[in-house]
């Protein structure tokens, strides 16, 4: 069965919870699910589809916990496929700016992106691993059919 990394910035937990959700998912739809709260490069599979969910905190920042993640992909180079969901509250100037981040820095690394960023707003989806499930389910189905 193929693998996927779940990699997760989060300083609250809301985070967790949609990466939690979706490897929940994992499994019903073939695929295996590692889930990184504490990412390091060391630990992860380079070669298997990532999928990088954060949200963002500060003024536009990354969450403390995907911080030094972050900065050992500045210096790496990829080839797997990703996808990026993002938390955020539109209320602020810089919405969503840390998972944009992390997805500019995965462009960079040559890592191949399925879809441009899908960000949620917590102000309207109270709920946010319900939206989420819903959004990447079709592509973690690709994922696995095309493993098959
Ligand atoms: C102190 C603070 C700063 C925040 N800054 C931003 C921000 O700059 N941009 C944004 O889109 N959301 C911002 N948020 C909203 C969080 O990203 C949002 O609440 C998210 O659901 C938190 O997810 P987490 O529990 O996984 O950390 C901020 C929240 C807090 C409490």
């Amino acid at each position: 069965m193929l693998q996927v990394e779940i990699i997760v910035g989060s300083v609250l937990g809301a985070t967790e919870y949609v990466a939690d959700a979706i490897a929940a998912v994992c499994p019903e739809i073939g695929l295996i699910a590692n889930v990184h709260f504490s990412p390091n490069l060391a630990d992860i599979n380079l070669d298997a589809p990532w999928i990088v969910c954060s949200s963002t905190h500060g003024a536009g920042d990354l969450p403390d916990n995907i911080h030094a993640f972050h900065k050992q992909l500045q210096d790496s180079t990829l080839a797997n496929p990703f996808l990026v969901v993002g938390l955020g509250d539109s209320s602020y100037d810089t919405y969503c700016q840390g998972a944009q981040t992390l997805y500019d820095t995965l462009l960079r690394t040559g890592a191949n992106a399925l879809q441009v960023p899908y960000l949620v707003d917590v102000l309207h989806h109270p709920i946010p691993e319900d939206v989420v499930v819903a959004w990447i389910t079709p592509y973690l189905t690709a994922l696995a059919a095309n493993e098959a």
